[in-house]
């Protein structure tokens, strides 16, 4: 029996379900039970009928599950932490807000809304603060509910999303530690300074380059891109919403070049599918997993050790299930 028909006769023995995202490898990507975006993975991994959850992805992800689903055994094959949601720690954080509360903005004229890429102690404290957590498919309506508060949005970890985002409700945004403090002051959003790294990758010069090359192309990209490609797109969307706008609501001879991860772009279309970088856009820790890492935690389950079990202290995912459960109710 070779690798794939062990990893399935042990999914069919045991009471596990196997849930991956769009940038898994794509041997590991077809095991997948369930799949989808940020959002997707959340509920439905929360919803999955079995005690053990086998999380293909990165670390943020299923701590979610098991904040939101915390009698469930949440098991990573690799404890691969996204490079963004690493950019920001609770220091970190207050120390951000101490730059704004210095400037004269106080915590209470503030609403925190973090991007679901970061780890349970950041969304706790945002959950302490009032304030919501958000994924790619569904920030505009949260940034959109929480300006309904009349506060400023301190937007975490993704500056690029809350930048984004803010052009596209014709809001003023600004970035802590990068634009002066007084445009700070003055915006509506405020960003944390992060980014990903391989959405970093795609520039402006990548889609003059294939606008040239092929005149009709449409652009479709991320919204984790910076703001001077999103703005030169047709299209912008979560990896959901790009696997359905390029599958389904564009004909199948119409070229597209897609500024998104490389895994999920190669398997969109069998051709004119092009990915926006002359670099292979793969995400590092996204990539680590591999077929024996998931054979290695379905044996960990069939003899009970159960590898690499995410854990979430009770205070913690107390208030990081009160932001997570926010943005649900919106
Ligand atoms: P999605 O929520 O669009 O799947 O994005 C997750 C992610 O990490 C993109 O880099
Ligand atoms: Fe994190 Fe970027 Fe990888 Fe997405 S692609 S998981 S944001 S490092």
């Amino acid at each position: 029996m070779n690798i794939k028909e062990e990893i399935i006769k042990l999914k069919k023995e045991l009471d596990v379900t196997i849930v991956a995202h769009f940038y898994q490898k794509d041997e590991v990507f077809e095991m997948g039970d369930i799949v989808g975006d940020s959002l997707e993975l959340a509920k439905k991994s929360m919803e999955a009928p079995t005690e053990n959850i086998i999380f293909c992805g990165v670390g943020f992800m299923g701590q979610s599950v098991k904040v939101l689903a915390p009698q469930k055994r949440v098991l990573m094959p690799k404890i691969a932490c996204c490079a963004m949601a690493k950019m920001i720690d609770v220091d970190y954080y207050n120390m951000n807000l101490k730059i704004l509360n210095d400037a004269g903005i106080a915590n209470d004229d503030i609403l925190p809304i973090t991007y679901i890429n970061s780890s349970a102690e950041v969304k706790a404290e945002v959950g302490k603060m009032g304030g919501y957590v958000c994924t790619s498919s569904n920030a505009y309506k949260i940034i959109n509910k929480g300006l309904e508060s009349g506060k400023k949005i301190f937007f975490v970890p993704d500056r690029c999303l809350g930048q984004n985002f803010a052009k596209q409700i014709g809001l003023k945004s600004a970035v802590v530690g990068i634009d002066d403090i007084e445009d700070v002051k003055n915006a509506d959003i405020i960003c944390f300074n992060g980014f990903c790294s391989v959405h970093q990758l795609f520039t402006p010069e990548d889609v003059d380059f294939y606008r040239e090359k092929y005149p009709d192309i449409l652009v479709a990209v991320h919204p984790e891109c910076d703001p001077s490609v999103v703005e030169k797109a047709d299209f912008v969307g979560s990896t959901s919403q790009l696997i359905k706008y390029i599958t389904e609501e564009i004909p199948i001879d119409q070229k597209v070049v897609v500024g998104t991860e490389f895994n999920m772009v190669n398997r969109l279309r069998e051709k004119n599918t092009f990915v926006l970088s002359s670099t292979k856009p793969e995400c590092p820790t996204m990539n680590e997993t591999t077929l024996e890492d998931l054979h290695n935690t379905l044996l960990s389950i069939k003899n009970k050790t159960y590898e690499n079990e995410i854990t979430i202290s009770e205070d913690v995912a107390k208030y990081a299930k009160i932001a997570l459960n926010r943005m649900f109710e919106v």
